[in-house]
């Protein structure tokens, strides 16, 4: 249950609201709870929900060790904040800072490498969907996006499908929506490497994840958690997601 904060919270308030989540989320032992900040929250916001089994994202890395890469940031970097997954390929990395398929790969390969589980964001855009393009793009995204690495380094990867018009829009994909397609990747998978990858695989929906829409979301077969965004903000929003119901 992860919730990307995206672009928003200072120290402080990234502080304040690790602090409520962390009392929020007490109890919850049969699920994990993950809260990615902006880098410049890791270490404070790691520190604040250390004793709590919140685990902590970053938002994006670069796939170099070092070097003149002005404004980049390593995966060493963000493990010696004490986090532990890094959130790659997501659609606004994708589309608003032109992220290729090519470019996604290399930066799995090395956030894998370097010890952070990667999750991996994957989704059709609007007009895809409507052209009936959904499974190839994200057959594509995932062929490209995993090329080259072994099923053996795959086991703490988590595939997150974001379809792009769901995201921030409301809309979201109907709970059987998601699953069809979360079977299919689910699928993929299996063809690809074998059975216990596909199996072992977390595959997490993401796309106006709301209380309202969670418990739905959460019994399809085949959904095994959520990325949510916006309802991630809040305390309450997003302390009623990650307490989903189990039907
Ligand atoms: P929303 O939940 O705001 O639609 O954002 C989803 C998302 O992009 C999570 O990574």
């Amino acid at each position: 249950m992860a919730g990307n904060w995206k672009m928003h919270f200072n120290i402080k308030e990234s502080t304040h609201l690790a602090n409520d989540l962390a009392k929020a989320v007490l109890g919850m032992d049969d699920r994990e709870v993950v809260i990615a900040p902006v880098f410049t929250s890791l270490a404070a916001v790691t520190q604040a929900v250390s004793s709590s089994g919140i685990k902590v994202a970053a938002q994006n890395s670069f796939y170099k060790e070092k070097g003149a890469y002005t404004g980049e940031i390593t995966n060493a970097m963000l493990k010696d904040t004490g986090c532990t997954y890094v959130i790659l390929g997501h659609s606004e990395r994708r589309t608003i800072f032109m992220e290729d398929d090519g470019l996604i790969n290399l930066k799995i390969k090395a956030a894998i490498n370097s010890g952070l589980d990667p999750i991996f964001c994957i989704g059709e855009t609007k007009e895809e969907y409507d052209a009936g393009l959904t499974f190839n793009v994200i057959e594509r995204q995932i062929t490209l996006g995993l090329s080259g690495i072994n099923s053996n380094k795959l086991s703490g990867l988590v595939l997150a499908y974001e379809p792009v018009w769901a995201i921030g829009t409301g809309l979201t994909a109907t709970p059987e929506q998601a699953q069809d397609i979360h079977k299919l990747i689910r699928g993929l998978f299996k063809k690809k490497y074998n059975n216990e990858v596909a199996k072992n695989l977390r595959i997490i929906y993401g796309g106006s994840v709301k209380p309202s829409n969670i418990d739905q979301l959460m019994i399809q077969l085949d959904i095994d958690g959520v990325l949510v965004g916006g309802a991630s903000l809040d305390v309450e929003s997003f302390s009623r997601i990650a307490g989903f119901i189990k039907t």
